[in-house]
């Protein structure tokens, strides 16, 4: 009853997006009503954020932008500590923040920042990696190239926002001064490591 309240109080908050949303039709600049809706939070993406768990060493200091349903933070190995960034608030202490509008404040230093699934939906990534350099030591951001997925209208029916070449994507991080360490394929997605060149 609580869930059906709160899908009609969205709904009524953001009735255009919805609807979008519902039709399959794209959805232009950030989908604040879809994200509010935790029922728009798949659980077939969580095998990819399980993946870049495995990425994370021991006791990482962990920040998550697009944090979802929090699964990052559940496959953590020991002694990490975590951090949730999203649009909507997601509880556990969440930096609440639309990266379309701004970027936040950050009250300490991480070592992995972790975007999964959440950079296609991003006006000027090379502006969020701009603001994110100071905060963090190494990248791990999946995404969708479009080499691997070109179907445009297939694209913008998601609410994706950028259609990248996987070339385009690397060089962006390379000249804001990121090395790349890693990539792995995960689906018909790409999942990259850049670490930030000079730091451990
Ligand atoms: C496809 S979901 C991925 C969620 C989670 N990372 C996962 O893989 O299960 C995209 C996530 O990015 C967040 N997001 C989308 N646009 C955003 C924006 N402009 N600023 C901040 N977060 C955003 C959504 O709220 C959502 O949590």
């Amino acid at each position: 009853m609580a869930g059906l309240y709160k899908k009609l109080r969205n709904f009524l908050a953001h009735p255009v997006e919805s609807v979008r949303v519902m039709l399959g039709l794209p959805v232009e600049g950030t989908a604040a009503g879809r994200w509010e809706d935790v029922s728009n939070l798949r659980e077939n993406w969580d095998e990819r954020t399980i993946r870049i768990a495995g990425m994370i060493p021991p006791g990482a200091a962990v920040i998550e932008f697009g944090a979802g349903r929090l699964v990052l933070r559940d496959h953590l190995p020991a002694g990490c500590s975590y951090q949730p960034s999203d649009i909507a608030d997601r509880g556990a202490g969440t930096i609440v923040c639309d990266l379309n509008q701004g970027f936040p404040a950050l009250p300490g230093h991480y070592t992995h920042a972790v975007f999964s699934g959440v950079l296609e939906y991003i006006a000027d990534i090379g502006g969020l990696v701009d603001s994110l350099k100071p905060h963090a030591d190494t990248i791990i951001a999946s995404y969708a190239t479009i080499d691997r997925m070109p179907d445009l209208i297939k694209r913008k029916r998601r609410g994706w926002i950028n259609h990248l070449s996987g070339e385009q994507f690397v060089a962006i991080f390379l000249e804001r001064g990121f090395e790349l360490s890693d990539s792995s394929e995960w689906k018909n997605q790409t999942i990259y490591v850049f670490r930030s060149a000079g730091r451990a």
